[in-house]
């Protein structure tokens, strides 16, 4: 069913959020280099998530597809500033050379600024929504990613190398660094709905399981993944003495907690009373996926 979903909204929300880049007036190499990254290799998971969203509350996917592209852009950005040489250092991404590899860093750089800040002008002009919504997502995306949200969690990851931290600590870092836009995806979706408080309480409840989630299996599949099929290079966390899931318990605490964390996503979907089938799917995929 999730496959059937997926290949049914993946190709057109693509081939919409490149146009978003294709149609402006852009320096040839910056653009090159943010198309470079954001075409062909990623799941596509925050956008799937939104669309989902819509979806179980009964409405057109197609209403976010500016909120999706936005939050794939910014996804995108940081995934280019986290491979740079002073970040992560990783030569392999979505299956391809990561960008600073291919147009050097000034232009990776450039490229991970653009995308930053083209989303909030894609979100500003969100036709689909109402200038309230446009604003309270906005809000929710600049508090998501900025430096409370994500930026915080990769500020923390990286003073974490080669440390000691707890495990309270680490959940905090992945909570940021992977959970906030993930967060985002479900949340924003139930804002375009408008759903009820109660509603949004629960789905965002329903995220932050599933966002703890995906950077557990994430840690795990830095040890035990393939690296054809994750597209990156296996073993960057040992390499870069990086604080995982792994690392600081064992690769059997850490499929277990994965585990625990998917069973706590279903339980708060089995109180919402729409059907819950596709979400309940997509938070299986986190625990099973190889890519
Ligand atoms: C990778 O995210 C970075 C993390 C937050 C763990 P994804 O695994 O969603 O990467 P793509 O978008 O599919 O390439
Ligand atoms: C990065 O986490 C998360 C963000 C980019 C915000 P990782 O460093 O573990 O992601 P990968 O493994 O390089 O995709
Ligand atoms: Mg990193
Ligand atoms: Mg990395
Ligand atoms: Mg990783």
């Amino acid at each position: 069913m999730l496959a059937q979903y997926i290949a049914k909204h993946k190709t057109p929300f693509e081939a919409y959020l490149l146009e978003l880049i294709q149609n402006e007036s852009i320096p040839d190499q910056l653009k090159e280099s943010m198309i470079y990254s954001l075409s062909v290799g990623g799941k596509r998971l925050r956008p799937i998530l939104l669309f989902a969203v819509l979806e179980t509350l009964g409405l057109d996917p197609k209403k976010g597809y500016q909120t999706a592209s936005a939050l794939e852009m910014i996804h995108t950005y940081s995934l280019i500033h986290d491979d740079l040489p002073a970040m992560d250092d990783d030569e392999l991404r979505r299956g391809k050379p990561t960008n600073h590899i291919v147009f050097g860093e000034a232009t990776a750089i450039l490229a991970g600024d653009s995308l930053l800040t083209h989303a909030f002008e894609v979100m500003s002009r969100d036709q689909e929504l109402t200038p309230h919504q446009r604003l309270t997502l906005i809000g929710m995306l600049a508090q998501a990613a900025g430096p409370s949200g994500m930026v915080a969690g990769q500020m923390l990851d990286m003073a974490a190398e080669n440390t000691t931290i707890t495990l309270e600590q680490l959940k905090e870092i992945h909570a940021n660094k992977t959970g906030r836009l993930l967060e985002f995806s479900v949340v924003a979706g139930a804002i375009i709905a408008e759903a009820s408080g109660e509603v949004v309480e629960l789905l965002r409840q329903f995220s932050k399981h599933i966002g703890l989630a995906f950077q557990i299996k994430d840690d795990i599949l830095d040890v035990e993944g393939d690296c054809e099929l994750i597209g990156k290079k296996v073993g960057s966390d040992l390499e870069n003495g990086k604080s995982t899931y792994v690392s600081l318990t064992s690769l059997e605490m850490a499929k277990q907690m994965l585990e625990d964390e998917i069973k706590q996503a279903l339980e708060i979907l089995d109180r919402l009373s729409n059907d819950t089938s596709l979400l309940a799917a997509i938070a299986n995929y986190i625990k099973e996926r190889q890519a």
